[in-house]
């Protein structure tokens, strides 16, 4: 088992989204037995709610359902458990590092790390825009998810 977890600020914005996005994409590929995915917040601000009313609807557009997703905190435990802590911005990726185990910080990167065809390393914060921003998010999500995926392809072989 590969292990994915996406994180952003809230978990009720980018990181769920990203978390749809890459669902869709692995099960598409069949490889939904093979890669484990979950998202969490580096803040508690929405512990245990649903995400963001735009961007369940933003990606209720192109298919993708987020509604099952509830909002959690970024924990310790996550950097034994996960081959993968992504991070939407440098923010993000700074709040991990200060409290990984140094021995696991490099399990930390930024998503944008893994897109073709976007040269920014952040996925922005949407919260305080218009719903544009959402579409613009799940742009960048899904083509960093695709270089994800062919990153995990290479490196375990599957
Ligand atoms: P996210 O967006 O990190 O993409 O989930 C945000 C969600 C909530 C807040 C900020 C960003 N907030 O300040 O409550």
């Amino acid at each position: 088992m590969v292990r994915v977890l996406f994180v952003c600020l809230g978990n009720i914005c980018r990181s769920p989204t990203a978390e749809g996005v890459f669902r869709k994409l692995v099960t598409e590929q069949g490889m939904e037995r093979t890669i484990d995915i979950d998202s969490a917040g580096t803040h508690a601000y929405h512990i245990n709610e649903p995400p963001d009313q735009r961007a369940v609807q933003a990606a209720a557009y192109r298919e993708i359902d987020l509604t099952r997703i509830r909002g959690r905190k970024a924990t310790l435990k996550d950097f034994d458990h996960f081959d993968y802590l992504l991070a939407m911005d440098e923010e993000n990726k700074h709040n991990l590092l200060s409290i990984a185990p140094s021995d696991l910080a490099h399990k930390v990167r930024l998503l944008m790390e893994f897109s073709n065809s976007f040269n920014e390393r952040e996925v922005p914060d949407p919260y305080w825009g218009g719903a544009s921003g959402f579409d613009r998010v799940l742009d960048m999500i899904e083509d960093a998810s695709r270089g994800l995926l062919a990153d995990i392809r290479a490196r375990y072989q599957l």
